[in-house]
């Protein structure tokens, strides 16, 4: 396949950046979009030319790194994340405009590569539980209903790509949090920190500066990890009740 790229390239933060049209040539169908990459950029090097900076690390699905806009969609025409896209989902022949994450609290470090240690520091807000050490308990000892336990294996999924801001008009991290509270709040390991976990998840949130959900649900059609918006109604329910027991104590 060969295919016409636009691609991001932004030196740093501070200058300004610009699409650059590159030529992506003898690409196999079956190479993934992040190995069609590592095509263009040994063709870039070997003509003395600075190659694409990217993130990327596990290539399978599961870190959440490759954070790129695939025509202006994140991670591009499919379900699932970039490293896991293939070419051929696109014609020989075609323009790919390949562009960063787009939010204010995710800024660009350089070319397609953006700074995403906001999330980080909301995890570490209050996305852990204080249950102690040890090897792993019989499996039978603390009963979960089914019913919680499926909606929290499921919110569990979540790889903290942030896919969900770059889709969202409001820049809104909702969902990504309301994934990690809901994982939480429904196991009983997740029981002692539930208020303050509630608390300080939407206060770093905020501080971050991340927007507020207005139910475009746009971070639902992109998550790769289909996460469905009803974490966020029960964000807005942990975080609610959280603040009245806050008031209250
Ligand atoms: Fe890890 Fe894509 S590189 S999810």
């Amino acid at each position: 396949m060969n295919l016409k790229l636009k691609v991001w390239r932004q030196k740093n933060a501070s200058t300004p950046g610009a699409l650059a049209d590159i030529e992506a040539r003898n690409i196999p169908e079956d190479a993934s979009f992040l190995e069609m990459l590592d095509i263009v950029n040994d063709d870039l090097s070997s003509k003395g030319q600075e190659p694409i900076a990217f993130d990327h690390d596990c290539r399978e699905g599961i870190c959440g790194s490759c954070s790129l806009s695939i025509n202006g969609v994140p991670h591009g025409p499919s379900e699932t994340t970039t490293c896991q896209l293939y070419m051929r989902k696109f014609a020989d022949g075609a323009t790919i405009y390949v562009e960063p994450f787009r939010a204010q609290s995710f800024p660009i470090i350089r070319d397609l590569v953006v700074d995403r240690s906001a999330f980080d520091r909301i995890q570490q807000a209050g996305g852990f539980i204080t249950a102690r050490n040890g090897s792993a308990p019989d499996g039978n000892c603390l009963p979960i209903g089914k019913v919680d336990a499926d909606i929290a294996m499921e919110a569990a999924a979540c790889i903290g790509c942030g896919a969900c801001v770059a889709a969202c008009p409001n820049a809104s991290a909702m969902l990504f949090v309301g994934a990690k509270v809901s994982h939480l709040a429904l196991l009983p390991q997740g029981q002692p920190e539930r208020t303050s976990r509630a608390l300080k998840m939407v206060q770093t949130m905020d501080e971050a500066g991340f927007g507020n959900c207005s139910n475009y649900l746009e971070c639902e059609a992109v998550c790769p990890a289909n996460i469905p918006a009803s974490v966020i109604a029960r964000l807005n329910r942990e975080f609610t009740t959280a603040s009245l027991k806050n008031t209250v104590s």
